[in-house]
């Protein structure tokens, strides 16, 4: 099934920017050779430092049996793309059994594959292969949360209140005289009370949708599943983890529960209203106890294994996190809560980095990942407008300008991939997909959804399966479907965004990327240092970075004349000959 047409999404054309072009177009829908096998050798234990990592949302990338979803085999043959695109790992989001209450974040056995997704056999034949073509693989761990449907949760439920089995959740009695009030008024992530009520009359925590209760991390037993859990992955050759709502493992549970008022619906925006470690649901500072016990375990590893928080809470206490005896990085959600302005660029990017080194951490940058709206569509937002009314109206309203949506996203990319330290990507950006934001009522599969009862559409604009070709029934992401339908219906629009019409194209968002990835391989040094250079025009930022390397990027309405020196690489089309900046546009230049 397919969405209507929504107007042109055409990436704007554009005469070519520096750098050759990589292969040339393909007519089939077999991806093409790697262009660049990085050091396979390498033992690096500090690789991730600098690396440019790329999330697989698994469901949605590729479907190798047809059936609509996609899978660990589909992953597998398409992994030359990445290996062609110059990434250097892959981030695989949940895989696990699971029944997709939550895209598989709801995880049934942390120690399975899906079987609509395949086997860990063929997990394994996908880590070798990734080894192969010099791609490192991540993990996603999701250690908050279980499904209802995991062993523990469901002895949970038969075992009756006061059990051992209990004691792995979180169960409490009610308020009120039969204790039909949940027992606090906290309120879950996805909207509505956290506390859901079981048969016999006790309640559950659930920090996000009921079908995923949260676990008791003062529990022993907890705490051992998830080493074992760790160790497993690990001794089957992944290279790190992902760990998920990594800021909300521990809890004041004291009783009486802490009500929250007004900060209660928040969820964890509320830190802001509150003392550090002062919530009694995020950010507490026995959590970090958790992290530094792992780290011994990824420690006793060769190369050692690295990790990353998803950690919501402000930059100061979220690089507490990546310390070097805890998990080493966490993603720097700030960045990517900024807007394209030098000045508050500048600053977020200035903090990011000090705090980084204060904590002896590597910095981490990210534009878009499966929780948000894409960033070539997020970018060209007007000011204020309210994301999930804006999502209700089909991305109507307001009308968005998706050429100027591509051209900051490119421009906002190439800035990215010029910061010091580690740079996530999220699937299809390399093509610049926008967000699908009129997705009809009737496939959306986020709890958002009915969470909120229709407030909000939530996240699946942005993960819609991937178009790998011009043309077929479900533009390539099916490898044996005659009629697979894909999980999430794909817009028309997805054919001149798909891998084959940009693949070998000058100016194309898939050459870009690769140009950028393969650049900036070549300037990387061990030295992780940035330099602000003086005399900016207002809206522009400039900086050098060590070896020569030059960065000006244009956010401003103005076009400005660029600095002296070699172009390497710019996001779109400069002006003058080459001497002046548009806006809109980053450049990479050699002094
Ligand atoms: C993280 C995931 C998100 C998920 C939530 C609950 O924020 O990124 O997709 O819904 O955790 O697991």
């Amino acid at each position: 099934m397919t969405v209507r047409p929504t107007p042109s999404h055409n990436p704007p054309a554009e005469p070519a920017t520096t750098g050759p072009a990589t292969a040339g177009s393909t007519d089939a829908p077999a991806p093409t050779e790697p262009a660049i096998t990085p050091d396979l050798s390498s033992r690096d234990p500090n690789w991730w430092r600098q690396a440019v990592i790329y999330q697989v949302y698994p469901r949605s990338f590729a479907d190798a049996d047809g059936d609509g979803l996609g899978d660990l085999r589909g992953l597998t043959r398409r992994l030359a793309h990445l290996a062609t695109l110059g990434v250097d790992a892959v981030w695989l989001s949940p895989f696990y059994p699971s029944e997709l209450a939550d895209g598989g974040y709801d995880v049934a056995d942390y120690r399975d594959v899906d079987p609509r997704l395949g086997t860990l056999e063929d997990f394994d034949v996908m880590v070798a292969e990734a080894h192969r073509l010099g791609l490192k693989v991540l993990v996603d761990l999701v250690p908050n949360h279980s499904s209802h449907q995991h062993v523990w949760f469901q002895e949970a439920l038969r075992a009756g209140p006061g059990s051992p089995a209990r004691d792995r959740y979180v169960f409490r009695d009610g308020r009120g005289r039969g204790g039909e009030l949940p027992p606090s008024d906290w309120h879950s992530v996805f909207g509505g009370s956290a506390w859901q009520r079981v048969p016999d009359g006790q309640w559950y925590l659930h920090l996000f949708a009921p079908e995923q209760p949260d676990l008791n991390w003062d529990n022993e037993e907890v705490r051992d599943d998830f080493r074992t859990t760790l160790r497993f992955w690990a001794d089957r050759g992944v290279d790190g983890f992902r760990v998920d709502v990594a800021h909300a493992l521990t809890k004041d549970l004291t009783e009486p529960l802490r009500d929250l008022g007004d900060l209660a619906a928040g969820g964890d925006e509320a830190l802001e209203g509150m003392a550090p470690g002062e919530h009694p649901l995020y950010d507490r500072d026995e959590v970090h106890e958790i992290y530094r016990d792992w780290r011994k375990i990824l420690d006793s590893y060769s190369p050692p294994r690295m990790a990353v928080a998803e950690a919501w809470v402000p930059g100061e206490r979220r690089v507490l996190y990546a310390r070097p005896d805890e998990l080493g990085q966490a993603f720097n959600f700030e960045y990517l809560r900024t807007p394209w302005d030098a000045e508050e660029l500048r600053e977020v990017i200035t903090s990011a980095l000090e705090q980084a080194r204060a904590a002896g951490a590597s910095a981490t940058w990210v534009l878009s990942n499966h929780d948000v709206i894409r960033h070539a569509t997020r970018l060209a937002l007007p000011p204020g407008t309210d994301p999930d009314a804006w999502l209700l109206s089909g991305g109507r309203e307001p009308a968005v300008d998706a050429a100027l949506g591509l051209r900051r996203a490119r421009a906002s990319t190439l800035l990215m991939l010029a910061l010091p330290g580690c740079a996530y990507l999220y699937q299809g950006e390399e093509l610049g997909l926008p967000e699908v934001a009129d997705l009809p009522a009737d496939v959306l599969r986020d709890p958002i959804w009915e969470q909120t009862g229709h407030a909000r559409k939530g996240r699946d604009g942005c993960r819609v399966p991937l178009p790998w070709t011009r043309g077929g029934a479900d533009f390539g992401f099916g490898f044996a479907s005659a009629d697979g339908t894909p999980w999430l219906p794909q817009p028309e629009w997805f054919s001149e965004l798909s891998v084959e019409a940009q693949d070998g194209v000058d100016g194309s968002a898939l050459e870009l990327y690769r140009a950028a990835l393969r650049v900036r391989r070549g300037l990387l040094s061990a030295d992780e240092s940035l330099t602000w250079l003086d005399g900016a025009a207002p809206g522009v930022l400039h900086f050098s970075r060590p070896g020569g390397w030059q960065v000006v990027a244009n956010t401003g309405p103005t076009p400005v004349p660029l600095p002296t020196g070699r172009t390497l690489l710019a996001s779109g089309p400069l002006d003058g000959g080459g001497t002046v900046l548009p806006p809109d546009t980053t450049v990479w230049l050699k002094a």
